[in-house]
């Protein structure tokens, strides 16, 4: 994992599952960093993932299922530990957790961070070459506006 804690504490960092009693939390580090929280609620779970500091959460993400295809989400990092390797650790995790649910393919969309994904495989794609039960998924639908960038990376 490539995470860097503060020198000052050997604290660790850790990437776990979220549950349901994380849904709210992970609502307002979406609502902190502006981003939508539309149908969060709809497949929050084990498909979320939480990194946390010495227990507490600071920063999530999660990967909502459709069919064999998985839509990335509500990637976000608390603004005081952006540029420390959580958003690395957090994106890794969940592509692993992809792959190990037998997705084939990983979408996501995003007004904020197209030039952040690439360096993890995503390439920008149509938006209309999504697979159709997703783009009527609430992210797709409502959440993103249709200016959004839309990015796909295969699994495996
Ligand atoms: C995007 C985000 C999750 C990345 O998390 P992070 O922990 O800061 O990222 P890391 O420390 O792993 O990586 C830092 C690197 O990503 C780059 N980066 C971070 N956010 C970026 C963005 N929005 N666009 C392009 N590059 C970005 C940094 O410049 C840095 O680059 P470097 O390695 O070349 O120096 C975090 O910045 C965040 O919460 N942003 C606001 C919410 C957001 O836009 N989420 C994406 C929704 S699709």
């Amino acid at each position: 994992m490539n995470v860097n804690a503060t020198p000052m504490t050997h604290a660790p960092i850790a990437i776990r599952s979220a549950s349901a009693a994380d849904l709210d939390t992970v609502r307002g580090l979406l609502q902190s960093a502006k981003l939508p929280t539309d149908g969060l609620e709809e497949q929050f779970g084990e498909g979320y993932a939480i990194a946390e500091f010495d227990g507490v959460p600071i920063g999530a993400e999660g990967i909502e299922v459709y069919g064999d295809a998985g839509l990335l989400r509500s990637a976000v990092v608390d603004t005081a530990w952006r540029g420390r390797g959580v958003g690395d650790a957090l994106t890794h995790n969940r592509l692993a957790w992809a792959a190990q649910h037998g997705l084939r393919e990983v979408w996501l969309l995003t007004t904020t961070a197209a030039d952040y994904f690439p360096r993890y495989g995503f390439e920008r794609a149509p938006r209309d070459a999504a697979p159709p039960l997703m783009q009527k998924s609430r992210e797709f639908a409502e959440a993103c506006p249709a200016s959004a960038i839309v990015m796909r990376r295969a699994i495996g």
